[in-house]
């Protein structure tokens, strides 16, 4: 799972006591080299998948950490291309790995500190919003059940009309498996953890489930379909062990003429 440059036990052990922003800074000099990263195989599906749904225009990677998802954003847009993430570290090692200067990395990327939960991207009067697509990778178990509505609102608001909003999401471990219990004992030490010890370190598996996901993608305005990415193959069920969400923004209604 972790290679000889990854984190040590005490470091990971240290980084989890840390809040979220903290543990990521402490986190971020190896961070590439720990499993947390999305791996290429998921990263290529979804760009496999965004292709046939481009061209895009300007992308946004949410919670881009190190800038896994702007690899993808590169190849599937057009236009600019923006990372944003709550760790100043994470970001510092998204610059180093895009090459770039202060805030602005290549002649078309840029790395944005701020809160996905409060996104600095305000349409503006003569702009609008700013983004034809948002993605993001292995960030969403940050985000209690109760935040989401916020989180969708956030990501509506900066997408334009017919934008999209794609994210994978993997088949839940099924009952009596041992990723299941390893997710279920992670879970749980994570819950005792945040009972005891402040500042809180918000970080669940099992809490981000696709029925949730799409009922409160909806309510937030949002056309919301799921297309099962074919290189990770079915469970024996049949169904997908990975599928990629795509929420589209509904279009703006056209004006109707009183007259
Ligand atoms: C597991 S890492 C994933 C990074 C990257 N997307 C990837 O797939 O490799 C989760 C990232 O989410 C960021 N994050 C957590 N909560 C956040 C929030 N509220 N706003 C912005 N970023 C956040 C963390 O700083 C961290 O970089």
């Amino acid at each position: 799972m972790f290679s000889p440059e990854g984190p040590t036990l005490r470091e990971l052990a240290v980084q989890a006591l840390s809040s979220v922003e903290h543990g990521y800074d402490l986190l971020a000099p190896k961070f590439d080299h720990t499993p947390f990263r999305t791996p290429d195989t998921i990263l290529d599906a979804v760009a496999s998948a965004l292709d046939g749904l481009g061209p895009f225009d300007d992308g946004l990677d949410l919670c881009c950490g190190t800038g896994a998802g702007l690899d993808v954003l590169e190849r599937v847009c057009r236009g600019s291309v923006t990372g944003i993430d709550l760790s100043a570290g994470m970001l510092e090692v998204a610059r180093q790995r895009t090459g770039g200067g202060d805030g602005q990395t290549g002649p078309r990327v840029s790395l944005v500190r701020g809160d996905a939960r409060a996104l600095p991207f305000a349409a503006t009067a003569t702009a609008g919003p700013a983004f034809d697509l948002v993605v993001s990778f292995g960030a969403f178990g940050h985000f209690l059940p109760d935040e989401l509505p916020g989180l969708f609102a956030q990501v509506h608001c900066v997408l334009r009309p017919g934008g999209r909003f794609a994210f994978p999401v993997v088949a839940p471990a099924r009952p009596g498996t041992r990723a299941y219990w390893a997710l279920l004992g992670f879970d749980a030490v994570m819950r005792v953890r945040n009972a005891v010890w402040k500042p809180p370190f918000v970080m669940y598996y099992r809490a981000f489930r696709l029925a949730d996901v799409r009922r409160e993608l909806t309510y937030a305005g949002f056309d919301v379909e799921t297309r099962a990415l074919p290189e990770f193959g079915q469970r024996p069920d049949g169904s997908p062990r990975c599928r990629l969400v795509v929420a589209t923004r509904t279009p703006a209604e056209p004006a109707v003429s009183s007259g």
